[in-house]
């Protein structure tokens, strides 16, 4: 598997991601009409999507050449988007994706990296030490939905690295 920073031929492949995992990850937790308006489909075009990723920093995690997963931060230090294919699910993808954003933002000096997580990332973001801030309602294109605001608190970046090393021994 190979991380790397977003590009503009990533548009197309990350958004298809976006869509499937909404449609097919999201089912155990999002009813159809939730799910519907979460993906908005139709409000979504290539250009706006590639906008929108390039506005933070993105980048994919990609198996034999296939895009299967992407994650950002964004100029506040919150996690936007964290999404991986259903095909490619509990593979260690969103782990290793979510390495960049947590590196880069101690890398900017952060103590604090925040997420608003769907019901079904919320596992996943408290099994990499983030904590619950608040269990929200919100309104997506008139539809109710919960999610979760999570953060987690950053060692700086020397501590983190005297730790990993301190592991390998
Ligand atoms: C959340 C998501 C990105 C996780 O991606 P993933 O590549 O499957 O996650 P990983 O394989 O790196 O998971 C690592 C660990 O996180 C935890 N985890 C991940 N998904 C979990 C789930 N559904 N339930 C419980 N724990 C979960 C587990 O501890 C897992 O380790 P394990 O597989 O050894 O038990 C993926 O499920 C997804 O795209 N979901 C739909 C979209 C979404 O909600 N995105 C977030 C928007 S806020």
């Amino acid at each position: 598997m190979l991380i790397r920073p977003y590009a503009y031929a990533d548009a197309t492949p990350t958004l298809k991601v976006f869509f499937r995992a909404i449609e097919l990850t999201a089912r155990a937790h999002y009813s159809k009409a939730q799910r519907a308006a979460w993906a908005d489909r139709a409000g979504r075009t290539i250009p706006t999507w590639h906008v929108a990723r390039s506005a933070a920093d993105t980048w994919v995690a990609e198996v034999e050449g296939r895009v299967v997963g992407f994650a950002d931060l964004d100029a506040s230090g919150t996690i936007d988007m964290l999404f991986v294919d259903p095909d490619f699910a509990r593979r260690g993808i969103a782990a290793a994706l979510l390495a960049r954003p947590l590196s880069t933002a101690r890398a900017r000096g952060l103590t604090r990296v925040r997420t608003n997580a769907s019901d079904t990332a919320c596992p996943f973001f408290l099994a990499h030490g983030f904590r619950i801030e608040e269990q929200r309602t919100v309104v997506v294109r008139g539809v109710s939905m919960s999610h979760t605001a999570l953060v987690l608190d950053l060692e700086p970046e020397a501590e983190a690295e005297a730790e990993a090393e301190a592991d390998a021994e």
